[in-house]
């Protein structure tokens, strides 16, 4: 379930909370999988999943990316536009509905991927004689899936059906 205080927040404030994700995953959380990946490779005796775990990470990192990007550039802004206007307006893309849409499918690829990267990783179990790069890569895989599957369930559960909701509604009588 999304964070409680995320239930009565205002949507600015919980899209300021998921850019402050979008800003941990790029200035961090990816480039340190990234690196992982690089070190856990060059050293010897690890499990044959490493190669077709990191291409699929990469897979999922050059997607995510757009994904944010559109976010960022598209869809936060029209959820904005569209709460501070009293009646449902016509934009470019027309409803709201189209936009969500197309990032709603989006996380449904991103959940794919996710689950593909688990079974590649076979549960993140790590081998007997595991070294401490790949404890620290198979760790923080883990924490960046819960990280966004989180996200994503902010966004559907509470952002976007609120702005579906309002487009919904019936515009107010002007008095
Ligand atoms: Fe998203």
């Amino acid at each position: 379930m999304p964070n409680m205080e995320h239930q009565t927040a205002p949507a600015e404030s919980i899209i300021q909370h998921l850019l402050r994700e979008h800003r941990r995953w790029r200035s961090k959380d990816f480039p340190l999988i990234s690196h992982l990946f690089d070190e856990a490779q060059s050293a010897a005796g690890q499990p044959p999943c490493l190669t077709p775990l990191r291409t699929a990470f990469h897979r999922l990192y050059a997607e995510i990316e757009g994904h944010m990007t559109r976010e960022e550039q598209v869809l936060f802004p029209a959820i904005l536009e569209a709460q501070s206007e009293p009646q449902p307006a016509e934009k470019g893309f027309g409803s709201i509905r189209n936009p969500i849409g197309m990032i709603e499918r989006e996380h449904h690829w991103e959940t794919e991927r996710l689950e593909k990267m688990r079974q590649i990783a076979r549960d993140y179990r790590l081998p007997e004689k595991a070294d401490e790069r790949l404890r620290l890569l198979f760790r923080e895989l883990e924490a960046l899936e819960a990280a966004m599957h989180a996200h994503s369930r902010l966004e559907s559960s509470i952002l976007f059906a609120r702005a579906l909701t309002a487009e919904k509604a019936p515009p107010k009588q002007a008095a």
